[in-house]
């Protein structure tokens, strides 16, 4: 199956459970995202992979314009009736893909992408659409689950990923989004690391995994290398006591400048 269908496969399916995910909804990296972007009134702004549309809705308030978009129809939809109830006039919504972004060159004040490139399969390639939609001087805020150096961690944290949702591709590590924004001619204005608590029960639930791979999956858990729990620190009832468990995730929080 084509990536892109996979992606929309999965969302489709679970778009309503992205409206009210807390991790989704409330993150903290939300409000940190809408601070470092110093967003102005005056601005024009892209949101990509908006899915229920928390980052756009954050977003909105702040500016002049937000073009929220996504690959998966329902997502769309879900997010045009958030926008509705919230009575945010200012958000239109449209289909895009990240890595071929439907827009003219130059033509953003700003673009956001919050906790989605790790769908992506080809990041280089979604890194060089920011830039190029965004005009000179343009901002660029980046939310995205990362992976630590450390290969194991690294390896056990994105296969484990998969195995919950087939439309994962990979987190990358910091300094690889900080190498990638900087070789598409982004500079580097903020860079954070922010650790997120998920209950693993609310983990799978988004992604309404049968109850066989839930099973499997905290077993996974709690017989991981010694470097991925280092990175997941699960907090564990007793063996297979899935409302008892819980992991960290690891977000960046990046903010880059077109030169
Ligand atoms: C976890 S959700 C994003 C959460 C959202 N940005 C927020 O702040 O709440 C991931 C979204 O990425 C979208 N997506 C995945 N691959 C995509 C692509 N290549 N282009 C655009 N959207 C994509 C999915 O349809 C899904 O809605």
């Amino acid at each position: 199956m084509d990536h892109l269908d996979l992606v929309r496969r999965q969302f489709g399916a679970n778009a309503t459970n992205y409206a009210t995910s807390p991790v989704h909804a409330k993150g903290a990296s939300l409000a940190r995202l809408v601070d470092e972007l110093h967003p102005d009134p005056d601005w024009r702004v892209l949101d990509i992979a908006t899915a229920a549309g928390h980052t756009a809705f954050a977003v909105a308030p702040h500016v002049n314009e937000v073009i929220a978009t996504d690959v998966t129809p329902e997502m769309l939809a879900v997010a045009r009736t958030g926008a509705a109830e919230r009575a945010l006039t200012n958000i239109t919504f449209e289909p895009a893909d990240a890595e071929a972004l439907p827009f003219d060159a130059a033509s953003f004040d700003a673009a956001t992408c919050r906790i989605a490139p790790h769908h992506f399969p080809r990041p280089p390639r979604f890194v060089a659409e920011v830039a190029r939609v965004l005009r000179s001087g343009g901002v660029f805020g980046l939310v995205d689950n990362v992976v630590p150096d450390d290969l194991v961690a690294a390896r056990f944290a994105n296969d484990w990923e998969q195995r919950r949702d087939p439309s994962h591709v990979r987190c990358l590590s910091l300094d690889e989004w900080l190498a990638l924004l900087t070789a598409s001619g982004l500079a580097i204005r903020h860079a954070e690391l922010l650790a997120k608590r998920m209950a693993f029960v609310a983990w799978v639930d988004n992604m309404d995994v049968a109850p066989e791979l839930r099973a499997d999956l905290l077993h996974a858990l709690e017989t991981a290398p010694q470097p991925a729990t280092e990175f997941l620190r699960p907090e564990l009832g007793a063996p297979g006591d899935q409302d008892a468990a819980a992991f960290h995730l690891t977000e960046c929080i990046v903010v880059a400048v077109k030169g």
